[in-house]
């Protein structure tokens, strides 16, 4: 097991009706602004219970925080945090909206005149860098809730980069499985192979000896694949519900990466397909953890044959046998949530998409991803074509 300092300082308020505990949590002298995205939050009932929580509060509102949180936009927001005074941000949403609420932490305190650098550079921020924040979580994906790092898109430049720091956790999260009613089908599909895909980016590597690290990743991944039905399914099932939303926050909250090696180069190839195509974030995840996983079978067929015993209790055949069932495995579990996992099923548009995104890595430099980091910006261009 690797050497490893853990310290995650959100606290987590979870269960039904704790959205209320939002009164004695804020400091009440705050100048608070809330952050929401398109409205949903008006129509569930959460919009009310926030405000029914903070009626005593001095608080402003910026909404209209698109998915994939637009630079442009939380620019504006950035010039309602000037210009009333705000000490205090609460994002109430998605990973859109907690992410564009960490970026407006640390730029609120940033002493740069371009902003965009934070992201370019990129700046980390450090504790009390950022201007304090908490988040309503609104919908189980990205664990943004319970972690310091986010990602912003700009669109005018078809960029979609990350950036971070241990300034940047949320003071506190309240987590109420109830928001999970309004989600759509299509947006809960989503948070499940955001998550799912979040403990294979800390677990599809090598087989390590941290084995209780690999056992906390194998257990997030089989709840998850257990309670998938029940969450898909029309009736709404609160433990189910519960359990999802718990295992998101669990898959990216940093506990798990910890005293291993981690990937995350499905993630850096998925985001230049937001990017350049709009594709939701967890569907360019199932585009590409396949074809990566195949790529890099020699070096990743140890995990991948772990991964089909302990998750899908596959026993028959050899190591690369059942590696290569596990990624099938994962390739049927995307699509039993309605999760498509080729690049022509989203966009005619494909060709040329692998040697777009080369020369993009190439001119960031980013040269060597994946646990190895060894996966150059050529290999990069084979992993993206096996997806098409
Ligand atoms: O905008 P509204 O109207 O609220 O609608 C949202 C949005 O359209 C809707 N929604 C959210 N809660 C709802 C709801 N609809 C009904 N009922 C509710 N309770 O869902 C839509 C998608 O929301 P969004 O916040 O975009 O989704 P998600 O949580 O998947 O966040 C995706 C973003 O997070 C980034 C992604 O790249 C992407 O930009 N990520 C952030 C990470 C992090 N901070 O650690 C890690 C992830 O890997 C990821 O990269
Ligand atoms: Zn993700």
């Amino acid at each position: 097991m690797l050497n490893f300092e853990f310290k995650n300082p959100t606290k987590i308020i979870f269960g039904k009706g704790e959205i209320a505990k939002l009164t004695k949590e804020i400091p009440a002298d705050a100048k608070i602004l809330m952050l929401y995205g398109g409205g949903s939050i008006k129509t569930n009932g959460v919009y009310d219970q926030v405000k029914a929580a903070l009626k005593d509060f001095d608080i402003e509102e910026f909404g209209g925080i698109p998915a994939n949180p637009e630079y442009e936009i939380l620019l504006d927001a950035l010039q309602v945090i000037k210009e009333k005074n705000i000490t205090y941000l609460l994002a109430v949403g998605g990973g859109s909206v907690i992410d564009g609420t960490k970026f407006l932490s640390a730029a609120a305190l940033y002493a740069g005149e371009n902003k965009w650098e934070i992201l370019t550079k990129p700046v980390r921020t450090n504790e009390g860098e950022g201007l304090p924040f908490a988040t309503v979580l609104t919908l189980p994906a990205t664990g943004s809730e319970m972690n310091s790092g986010y990602v912003v898109s700009r669109r005018a430049t078809d960029e979609k980069l990350s950036s971070g720091g241990p300034g940047l956790f949320p003071q506190f999260s309240i987590l109420d499985p109830e928001v999970i009613r309004s989600i759509p089908k299509k947006q809960i599909a989503n948070g499940i192979a955001d998550a799912y895909t979040h403990v294979l980016e800390q677990y599809m590597t090598y087989r390590t000896t941290a084995t209780l690290q690999e056992r906390f990743m194998e257990s997030i991944l089989q709840t998850l694949q257990e309670v998938a039905p029940q969450l898909m399914s029309e009736e709404f099932d609160y433990d189910a519900a519960a359990n999802y939303m718990w295992c998101c926050t669990m898959a990216l909250n940093g506990l798990i990466s910890k005293g291993v090696v981690t990937d995350w180069a499905v993630h850096a190839m998925g985001h230049e397909l937001t990017a350049r195509f709009g594709i939701d974030h967890a569907r360019t995840l199932a585009i590409i953890a396949p074809s990566h996983y195949r790529y890099n079978f020699d070096s990743k067929k140890e995990k991948l044959a772990q991964y089909a015993e302990r998750a899908w209790h596959i026993n028959e055949g050899s190591t690369a046998e059942k590696a290569e069932k596990g990624i099938q495995k994962l390739e049927e579990f995307f699509h039993s949530i309605g999760i498509k996992t080729q690049l022509s099923e989203y966009t005619t548009a494909y060709e040329g998409t692998a040697e777009k995104i080369e020369k993009t890595f190439t001119s960031r430099h980013w040269l060597g991803l994946g646990e190895h980091k060894k996966l150059s910006p050529q290999d990069v261009y084979k992993i993206v074509e096996m997806s098409y």
